[in-house]
């Protein structure tokens, strides 16, 4: 049975002084949920969005009547390198601190190689790897001085390749690398991980044989939840002695 959405857990956290979280993409989709649950636990959010305006502005005010003064909205796209250090300094003006950052937004589409584009190399690993290192790089002394911690949404398809899919499977696995690499770096003072997920929320166009070709190779022969990706991230954000890893979330796909 598919885990619902709505799941609600004590809160970590006094109702004013929750670790402050940036979010990439985390006003739609997996990113919702995710925000959605760090938000019940008492964590304040700034919700980053590109195109998503109207949803992310939306979706944080209705994160504030919930809790006011817990979520903030900040633009960017995180191709563009000065945007992504212009995100950062609205942050620190928004909220004058930063606890953590969730690297969630990401493209998504096939690029089979006869039809690949240099475009869509930009694209796929400027959404998925290069904003995201950037954005570290431009969080990295903030994020020491709150001894902060940072989770990558990588995919179980950075480490088993999707068909037709290599730009994204390639930059989902330099973000582990990225994980890894950054949780060395940036240790003892930030924690570096990340979360993997196998099929959480299938893509709109995908077929229903695809769907039960993709069950029957899962073991737990069910598809996963936003809410299980998001669970796990609330478990990293608290596992004080784990950094430099990647959490599968894939229902026993592969292993
Ligand atoms: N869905 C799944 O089952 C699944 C499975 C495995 C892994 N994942 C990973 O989980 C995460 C969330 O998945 P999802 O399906 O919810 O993602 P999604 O809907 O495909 O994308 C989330 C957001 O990423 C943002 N984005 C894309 N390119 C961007 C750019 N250049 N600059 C700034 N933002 C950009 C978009 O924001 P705007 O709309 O504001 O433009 C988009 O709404 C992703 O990292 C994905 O790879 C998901």
């Amino acid at each position: 049975m598919q885990r619902q959405n709505d799941y609600v857990e004590a809160p970590l956290f006094d109702k004013t002084n929750g670790p402050v979280i940036l979010i990439t993409g985390g006003s739609v989709r997996v990113g919702r949920v995710i925000s959605q649950y760090l938000h019940q636990q008492g964590y304040r959010l700034c919700i980053h969005y590109r195109h998503s305006e109207q949803a992310a502005l939306q979706w944080v005010a209705e994160l504030n009547a919930q809790r006011p003064h817990s979520a903030t909205a900040v633009a960017a796209d995180l191709c563009d390198m000065a945007s992504v250090t212009a995100m950062m300094a609205t942050v620190m003006k928004d909220w004058g601190r930063l606890d953590g950052i969730i690297n969630n937004a990401s493209s998504f589409y096939p690029t089979p190689l006869p039809t690949a584009t240099s475009e869509q190399w930009d694209d796929l690993m400027g959404s998925n790897v290069k904003g995201a290192f950037f954005l570290c790089q431009a969080a990295a002394t903030e994020l020491t001085k709150q001894k902060g911690q940072i989770v990558n949404i990588a995919d179980i398809h950075g480490q088993h390749p999707l068909r037709r899919h290599s730009i994204y499977s390639m930059a989902k696995a330099a973000l582990i690398m990225m994980t890894k690499s950054l949780a060395q770096e940036l240790a003892p003072n930030v924690r570096v991980n990340a979360v993997a997920p196998g099929a959480v929320l299938w893509p709109e166009d995908l077929s229903e044989a695809h769907r039960q070709m993709i069950l029957e190779r899962t073991a737990l022969q069910c598809p996963g939840s936003p809410l299980d990706v998001a669970q796990a991230i609330g478990y990293l954000l608290q596992a004080r002695f784990v950094t430099g890893q990647v959490l599968a979330v894939e229902g026993g796909r592969y292993f």
